[in-house]
């Protein structure tokens, strides 16, 4: 049998279901590519973070990082389970006004937000902005001021910490384009500024420290280094933070040698520290905020394809093509992030070869699988390629001018079609002809 990085569920037939439904339903009933969502998987893992607060009694909020899927269906995903979300420009914001979102539950993120995209956000009545840098502190406050607004932020800082799947550096991202650095005194100028701006409100203190992450140390760093500022900044400026935000990250298994702790074990690490932290520094407990993007939505998508033409080399891997590649999913390419794909109609049956999956775009480096294990495969066929949720269709583009693809979301063995495939009146739908 194949290795995958979820447990998979068949029916009677042995197809590959996701949400109750055959995949091979659903690739026939909307075509491929496909970006299928298994609904119930993004409100457990929601459920699953909640419950980690609520065990240890603390206030909270889980902020959907909506960057990993900005769909108006997603939004009422998080909407219905209670979930924040956090945009990072007008156009996130926009697609979330647009789904009905509570706006009062919205975080709105970037290190160059327009005046634009601030005046939006006022007059939208987003609940807290992530306050970047110094431009925007004074940009805001004049927003704010003509809107006779006063604003709920947080100060977003450089902790001073990286972290990447597998390794966590202190000190190592003070270069960051993003947040108030620490060590040279920016955020304690920054809190003053704000503490005395009568606009804005300053609701406490953010950082992140990267994404993918399964060393649980980078978090607990964080966690810890925030509670010292917040006690710097008591003891400086009288000032008690009420939300502590921790960011996002929380690696996920995309292959099975990944193995990466649950990430509401993660979260538990992080509430641990800040609640230990925070009594044996006398400072009250604020509430606890994170940012999950990839763990909430990754392990719930399925990226489907059918297999089109095959290339044989004497002494090289097969290339078997699909029918999407770079332009539905540029992870590969770009990060040479890895995933497993199964054969839907027999996603469980034991691999005969191993092969490159290539996309259909012009490029060499549009290989979505460098190393897969599959059985024998043959034009037609779908393909499935697991864990896709997060940073797939929100990356797509129109490159080669191929339509991005649908979306459905399934649950309880129903599917809805939450995004339309693009058609090709849809491409030249902003195009002007030229007179020249
Ligand atoms: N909060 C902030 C401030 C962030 O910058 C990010 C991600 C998150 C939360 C959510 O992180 P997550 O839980 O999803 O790891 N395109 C890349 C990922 C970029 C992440 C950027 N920031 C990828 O496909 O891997």
């Amino acid at each position: 049998m194949q290795q995958t990085s979820q447990p998979l569920t068949t029916n009677a037939a042995g197809h590959l279901t996701i949400g109750g439904v055959d995949s091979l339903d659903l690739a026939s009933q909307y075509q491929t590519p496909l970006v299928a969502y298994d609904v119930a998987k993004i409100r457990d893992q929601v459920r699953r973070f909640k419950a980690v607060f609520e065990r240890a009694g603390v206030d909270y909020a889980v902020s959907f990082a909506s960057k990993a899927l900005s769909i108006k269906a997603i939004y009422q995903v998080m909407a219905a389970e209670g979930a924040h979300v956090d945009v990072v420009s007008g156009g996130e914001l926009y697609t979330a006004q647009q789904a009905g979102f509570p706006m009062s539950q919205v975080s709105f993120h970037g290190n160059n937000k327009s005046q634009a995209e601030l005046e939006q956000a006022l007059q939208a009545g987003v609940g807290m902005i992530v306050v970047d840098n110094f431009h925007e502190l004074t940009l805001l406050s004049q927003v704010a001021r003509a809107a006779g607004k006063h604003q709920p932020i947080l100060l977003r800082l450089t902790p001073g910490i990286t972290a990447h799947t597998n390794e966590y550096i202190q000190t190592g991202q003070v270069d960051s384009k993003f947040g108030f650095d620490l060590a040279s005194g920016q955020a304690a100028t920054a809190l003053k500024q704000a503490l005395a701006d009568p606009f804005l409100q300053v609701e406490g203190l953010h950082a992140h420290i990267g994404s993918q992450i399964f060393d649980v140390a980078g978090f607990a760093g964080v966690a810890k280094k925030l509670v010292e500022v917040a006690v710097t900044f008591r003891d400086q400026f009288d000032y008690l933070p009420k939300i502590i935000n921790v960011g996002g990250g929380f690696g996920i298994r995309y292959v099975s040698a990944d193995q990466p702790k649950a990430p509401e074990d993660f979260v538990a690490t992080i509430v641990d520290e800040i609640k230990r932290e925070a009594a044996a520094a006398n400072l009250p407990l604020p509430a606890i905020w994170i940012e999950p993007g990839r763990s909430l939505v990754g392990p719930a998508g399925y990226n489907l394809y059918t297999v089109g033409s095959r290339k044989e080399i004497p002494g090289y891997l097969p290339y078997v093509a699909v029918d999407g590649g770079m332009g539905d999913n540029i992870r590969p390419a770009l990060y040479q992030a890895e995933y497993e794909t199964v054969l839907a109609k027999a996603p469980l049956a034991e691999a005969v070869e191993t092969v490159r999956i290539a996309g259909k775009y012009c490029e060499s480096g549009d290989l979505l699988s460098a190393h897969q294990n599959l059985p024998a495969t043959a034009p037609g066929d779908v393909l499935a390629m697991l864990d896709t949720g997060a940073y797939g269709f929100a990356m797509a583009s129109n490159y080669n001018r191929n339509p991005r693809p649908a979306v459905v979301f399934v649950e309880k063995g129903k599917s809805q079609l939450v995004v339309k495939r693009e058609q090709y009146a849809d491409l030249v739908r902003n195009d002007r002809d030229y007179q020249g």
